[in-house]
């Protein structure tokens, strides 16, 4: 598959963790919304995925659902997978959450091709900090909220400059 094969004007955004349970599912459900909001969610295709593979098919952390719901965002029928090589084709926008996570996507990449923009997600953040959003899995639900803060911020500018250049 190829991100080709959208429908002409369509724009595609994957958001890329380690587990695909805490940020994000969480980053892709609060760009969800916004695109809702916007009434373009027939423009953009929208989905997540982890560089590991432990917690494949298992719904988004209660903490990451629950933190979404206070701000009015469903995760609901989000399920976990593991990013494959046809996704560095299937994609015009890659957004990692740490450098590690961007580090081994374009190590996949190098090995398999294709052309998506691997990129950070805080490097749309207007408050971008040390650039990553950081893993709130083995901590308590504060993280999260921190974590939702820089994912909100993060998105809404990941969202202007995603229908600039389309
Ligand atoms: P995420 O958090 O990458 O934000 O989904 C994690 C979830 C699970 C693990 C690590 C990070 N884990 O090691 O199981």
């Amino acid at each position: 598959m190829d991100s080709s094969l959208d429908p002409p004007g369509t724009v595609s955004v994957l958001f890329v963790c380690l587990g695909n349970i805490c940020r994000s599912p969480l980053a892709e459900g609060v760009f969800r919304h916004r695109v809702e909001e916007a009434g373009l969610q027939d423009r953009i295709r929208i989905d997540s995925a982890g560089t590991g593979g432990w917690h494949v098919g298992e719904p988004p952390d209660a903490r990451s659902r629950e933190v979404a719901r206070a701000h009015g965002v469903s995760l609901d029928g989000q399920s976990a997978r593991r990013v494959s090589p046809d996704d560095l084709r299937r994609w015009d926008w890659i957004v990692a959450m740490d450098r590690a996570n961007l580090d081994d996507l374009e190590r996949l990449r190098e090995r398999h091709g294709g052309d998506g923009r691997i990129v950070l997600l805080r490097d749309f953040d207007p408050e971008p900090g040390d650039g990553e959003v950081p893993d709130p899995y083995y901590g308590g639900p504060q993280g999260f909220d921190r974590v939702y803060e820089m994912v909100d911020r993060s998105c809404a500018a990941l969202l202007e400059r995603v229908l600039e250049a389309s």
